[in-house]
């Protein structure tokens, strides 16, 4: 019963098959894909993990700072993290998982929302997502 969903679905085995389901559609998509333009693949795929993991219950979870550190500089439009969290839907779904799995999921993720969105924006390519207003994450722990 306190077992997470994370671990009813088979960990890291199963995920890491979820994650490259979801890593395919966010790059194909012309919303989401730009984002991660002249990020390399396995931070990417990193990225795709740790996001799973964490709106999945798995066991590294981020602080809603850290959040917002990792993501600041990206100037993330709401409709992106729409768009993400649409995607993110149709591949729990084409994985089987059960609806109110499914809909825990986008409940984690929708929590989220302000820890990710740049409220202003309207996508990459502004002063912000290029990187003019600093950089310095890498520099933090
Ligand atoms: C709840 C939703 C999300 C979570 C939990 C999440 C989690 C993370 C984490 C943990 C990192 C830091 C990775 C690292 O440097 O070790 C990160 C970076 C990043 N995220 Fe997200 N993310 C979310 C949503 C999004 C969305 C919607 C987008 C784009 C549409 C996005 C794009 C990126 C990019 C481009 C990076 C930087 C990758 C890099 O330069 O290494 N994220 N995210």
């Amino acid at each position: 019963m306190s077992r997470t969903m994370f671990e009813r679905y088979g960990g890291f085995g199963t995920l890491s098959k979820v994650v490259l389901a979801f890593y395919e559609r966010m790059i194909d998509s012309d919303v989401t894909g730009p984002y991660f333009d002249g990020v390399d693949m396995r931070r990417l795929i990193d990225h795709q993990t740790q996001f799973l993991s964490q709106v999945m219950g798995g066991p590294k979870a981020y602080t809603d700072e850290q959040l917002e550190r990792y993501h600041a500089h990206l100037a993330i439009a709401p409709a992106a993290f729409d768009e993400a969290m649409e995607l993110l839907r149709d591949t729990l779904e084409d994985f089987s998982f059960d609806a109110p799995d499914v809909e825990v999921v986008m409940e984690s993720m929708g929590g989220k929302r302000r820890c990710i969105v740049a409220p202003g924006s309207t996508g990459p390519g502004t002063d912000r997502a290029r990187g003019d207003s600093g950089g310095t994450r890498r520099a933090v722990p």
